[in-house]
């Protein structure tokens, strides 16, 4: 069994942008250790969302592989894949895309519906991630009715609830204040040093970079190391 939980190497993605081809990702690859705490930076523009989605199984490269804990998504089939997403993969968008319809609890619950575990119950965990949070008080309210700080921080339980071995955030406190921010920072530190969440996270925000155990720069569609 490799020594990383995700793999991705040599991921190419190019878009077409009129009779232009444009290279989002052009050979980006990455390595990722168990209870590592990665951060991406870069200029807009540069491919990590991109990047970002493809290592999380949300979009397919034209080229190259991700593995995660050995299993090339890729690979998998549409259902399968979904599955997969749901049982060991935690995504945090930038926009939280919470469902309007549906309560902070609701939607915190959506994973465990979609992708019922039998190894997990939820319970305990979903106590102890809605007092982290700080949540409480909130649960019953739809997010029109929370600030942006409080949506996020449902996504976060959200993406948090199955227990994935590996979290995607895409610039989780993009929308946030000082406060918000460094509430959802503190999140992440816990989760990884209590839990020993591995976390990949884009942001242009330093004091998440400042917060990881390493941090590579986007550019071009080519990963660096810093
Ligand atoms: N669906 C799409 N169709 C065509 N081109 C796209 C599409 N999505 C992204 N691109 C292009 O791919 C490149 C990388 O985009 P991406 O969203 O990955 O950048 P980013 O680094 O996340 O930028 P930002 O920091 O602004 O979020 C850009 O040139 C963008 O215009
Ligand atoms: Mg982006």
């Amino acid at each position: 069994m490799s020594e990383y939980i995700l793999e991705a190497v040599d991921v190419i993605k190019h878009y077409k942008q009129y009779d232009q081809v444009v290279y989002a990702c052009n050979r980006a690859s990455l390595k990722v250790k168990d209870g590592e705490f990665v951060a991406i930076v870069g200029s807009s523009g540069s491919g990590k969302s991109t990047f970002l989605h493809i290592c999380a199984g949300l979009m397919r490269p034209n080229d190259g592989k991700v593995s995660i804990r050995g299993t090339d998504i890729a690979k998998l089939k549409p259902d399968a894949l979904a599955r997969f997403r749901g049982n060991h993969i935690g995504i945090v968008f930038q926009n939280h895309n919470l469902i309007p319809q549906l309560t902070a609890l609701e939607n915190i619950l959506v994973p465990t519906v979609m992708c019922a575990r039998e190894d997990h119950t939820y319970e305990e965990h979903l106590k102890k991630l809605v007092a982290a949070l700080d949540l409480e008080n909130r649960l019953h309210h739809l997010p029109s009715e929370l600030s942006g700080g409080q949506q996020q921080r449902v996504a976060l339980a959200r993406a948090l609830i199955n227990r994935p071995q590996i979290l995607f955030a895409d610039e989780p406190t993009g929308n946030l204040d000082r406060k918000n921010s460094e509430e959802v920072l503190r999140l992440f530190t816990e989760t990884k040093n209590l839990l020993g969440q591995t976390l990949v996270v884009v942001t242009h925000d330093m004091t998440v970079a400042d917060c990881a155990d390493r941090v590579l720069e986007m550019r071009d569609g080519v990963l660096y190391e810093l």
